[in-house]
């Protein structure tokens, strides 16, 4: 049977990180309750003027280099991103161009936080469909730099980064078994920046105010976080044919490790089946995913025909998981 197998992961952090301790120097926060209320423990900040395709360029040559690919031999760049370096074009343009894979399609998707699941959902629905063969699926992340410092309740929250993964078609048992992916627009107010596009565009008497600044309810969100993570994951590992049991490790989107612990108990998964580095990295949005699964693989957490379950949720609402044999 034809499957998209990930032949190649990479990753790329920005040099340059902030500690909760230098966050509570500069707000009324602290380290305690940063750690207590979201595992959080430090964020990587992206330079002046390093836009999302900044990271996602590193990020995917790391993932060619491991498939042993060139990037002309790319098909397809799909760029999962809530930060693109513009409104338009597509970010996935500008990678596509800076890695010079001229033969590559490119275009962006965003879910928030579950544009990764989004993105390689749909780079596997294309791979088993026969339009393309091979493709690079990226979350890159610039968010800090739009960041109001002064909202502690957002804050603290967000890191940035990138992670890729590249997909071949094969035939074989390896690769993705399954994906699901869920919405509810009726949440959209619960994770929003209100300003900046076509609705509420930035004006100079809007600028620089709380329109412009991420609103999130946080407590409302984490209610259906763990609920929509069991859901998903339910349901990608019921499409797969597969139990919960088989699952060799839980790969979640890095929001808060207190959701995480708490989906991988309604799961049933014990803590050495769960991937978690939001300690390290924050909260990066669409790039979590990948950055943890690229982790994950360079640390051999995941073993040659090993079961690996992604989730995520996000703003939208989105939300959705795959199931992955390594
Ligand atoms: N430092 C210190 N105190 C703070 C901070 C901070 N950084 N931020 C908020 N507080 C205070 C609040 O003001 C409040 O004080 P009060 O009790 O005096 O009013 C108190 O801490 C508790 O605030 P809550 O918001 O109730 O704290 P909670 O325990 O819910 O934790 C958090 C907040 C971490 C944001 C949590 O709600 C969460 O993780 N929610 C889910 C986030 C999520 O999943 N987002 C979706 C995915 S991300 C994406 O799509 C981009």
């Amino acid at each position: 049977m034809q499957r998209a197998r990930i032949i190649g992961t990479g990753a790329f952090l920005p040099e340059t990180v902030w500690s909760n301790e230098k966050l509570a120097a500069m707000i009324d926060t602290s380290d305690e309750w940063i750690r207590k209320r979201t595992g959080i423990g430090q964020r990587h900040l992206a330079g002046p003027g390093e836009g999302a395709s900044d990271l996602a360029v590193p990020a995917v040559r790391q993932a060619l280099d491991a498939a042993g690919l060139k990037a002309g031999e790319l098909e397809l760049i799909v760029c999962c991103t809530t930060t693109p370096d513009y409104l338009f074009p597509a970010t996935a343009c500008i990678i596509q161009t800076a890695l010079g894979a001229c033969n590559a399609a490119a275009f962006d998707v965003n879910a928030a936080c579950s544009g990764f699941l989004y993105g390689l959902s749909s780079a596997n629905a294309y791979i088993l469909s026969g339009m393309y063969r091979t493709i690079a699926v990226v979350g890159a992340e610039s968010a800090t730099n739009r960041l109001n410092w002064e909202r502690r309740d957002t804050s603290v929250l967000f890191g940035d980064g990138a992670g890729a993964v590249v997909l071949r078609a094969e035939e074989g048992e390896r690769g993705i078994l399954s994906t699901y992916l869920g919405a509810d627009g009726s949440g959209a107010d619960l994770l929003i920046r209100l300003a900046g596009g076509s609705k509420f565009p930035i004006t100079k008497d809007n600028a620089g105010g709380p329109d412009c600044d991420v609103q999130m309810k946080g407590p409302e969100l984490f209610k259906r976080a763990a609920v929509l993570f069991e859901d998903a994951s339910r349901k990608a590992i019921e499409r797969a044919g597969l139990q919960l049991d088989d699952v060799d490790l839980f790969v979640p989107h890095q929001a808060n490790a207190r959701i995480i612990k708490a989906a991988a108990a309604r799961l049933g998964l014990p803590e050495e089946k769960v991937m978690l580095n939001i300690e390290k990295v924050a909260n990066t949005t669409a790039a979590s995913i990948p950055l943890a699964l690229h982790e994950a693989a360079a640390a051999d957490r995941i073993r040659e025909g090993g079961v690996v379950l992604l989730a995520s949720f996000g703003s939208g609402l989105t939300w959705g998981a795959a199931v992955v044999r390594w």
